[in-house]
């Protein structure tokens, strides 16, 4: 894959704690010989990456930096500002009261200067900021926004700017295709560029469903984005085919609901007719991706293979889903073929 896109933009892959352990031979030549760009899944997380207020830990982030080193891959580092995964001693002061601004202020610059610093010139790109816009484009009410308002965005990016200067800066949404929130991270790019403050990218995580959203609509946002000058990055990508208990698609992790035959309707294998839609699906994807690729930096799949998907688990537990291009015995399906396809006509 990363030969036939290699004109085009990165083929990425999000790993999981096993994968940079490098557990299983299997898995890791599939991921080398397929993508050129790796995030953790998990490990690079604030919960992970900084636990207690004076304690690091980078074992795991090391571990994927050195993997991608050894085979040539870009790396991403997932995420510096973040509500979810968060730890828990990140509001509070020592007296178990709500910190203030500055004091907010300096917990981002020692957590980003820090991380950022570290991983200087190893680390290529961040998701600087994920997920701080509400659905309708106003900010989410996360603590974040509620202690330093829009600034904590701001100083985020400023920060790891300044930690490394040559490193691309990443805001990064899920339903970013939606125009009430597309609109929202515009909005956030140009204040950005309008103080002077460095940003590189929207990162679209696309976790998408056959149906949802439309070509016109990624295409619509694709050019919305790249208007602002910056290039747009397509970076959680997988495709569910099961039911949504939603009306509208999310990747709020915040939210679960109960599993049921109806919504887990192929726990032994997928229909060949779904299959077949998969990947008609995924090929429209990439034939518009190609079309932009000019504008388009990378795009990374959310997991390797459809049995580590986060989606068997999310947004109902224990389902069986089939969102990637490799099936549960790593081998590339029908989506696979056509995602290639797509570059080959
Ligand atoms: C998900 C992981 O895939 C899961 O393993 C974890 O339990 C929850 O987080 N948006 C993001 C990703 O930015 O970090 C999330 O990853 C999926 C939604």
């Amino acid at each position: 894959m990363k030969e036939a896109f290699k004109d085009k933009f990165l083929m990425g892959v999000a790993i999981n704690r096993s994968q940079i352990n490098q557990a299983n031979k299997e898995e890791i030549d599939l991921i080398t010989s397929q993508f050129n760009a790796l995030t953790a899944e998990n490990d690079m997380k604030w919960m992970y990456l900084h636990p207690k207020q004076d304690e690091f830990n980078f074992e795991q982030a090391d571990k994927l930096v050195e993997l991608a080193a050894e085979n040539d891959m870009f790396v991403v580092g997932h995420t510096l500002v973040w509500h979810s995964q968060l730890a828990p001693w990140v509001f509070k002061t020592a007296e178990g009261d709500t910190i203030d601004d500055a004091e907010l202020t300096n917990r981002l610059k020692n957590h980003i200067s820090t991380i950022v610093g570290k991983y200087k010139g190893k680390i290529e790109g961040w998701d600087v900021v994920n997920e701080a816009l509400a659905e309708d484009g106003s900010y989410r009410k996360s603590a974040f926004f509620k202690i330093g308002g829009e600034g904590f965005i701001e100083n985020a990016f400023r920060f790891a700017h300044e930690a490394d200067p040559e490193a691309e800066l990443y805001y990064n949404d899920y339903n970013l295709i939606n125009a009430d929130k597309r609109d929202g991270a515009i909005r956030i790019v140009k204040n950005l560029k309008s103080k002077g403050i460095k940003i590189d990218g929207v990162g679209v995580q696309a976790h998408w469903s056959l149906n949802e959203p439309s070509i016109e609509e990624i295409e619509t946002a694709i050019e919305m984005y790249a208007a602002t000058g910056v290039k747009v990055m397509f970076t959680e990508l997988d495709i569910t085919v099961l039911p949504s208990p939603w009306e509208k698609s999310t990747a709020d992790i915040s939210t679960r609901f109960e599993n049921s035959p109806t919504m887990n309707p192929y726990p032994e294998s997928l229909p060949d007719s779904v299959q077949t839609q998969l990947a008609n699906r995924y090929a429209d994807i990439f034939e518009l991706f190609n079309k932009h690729s000019d504008k388009i930096s990378r795009v990374t799949f959310w997991g390797l293979h459809d049995g580590l998907s986060w989606k068997n688990n999310f947004p109902i537990r224990g389902r069986t889903d089939y969102t990637l291009l490799f099936d549960r015995n790593m081998k590339p399906k029908k989506a696979y073929l056509a995602v290639i396809q797509t570059v080959e006509d």
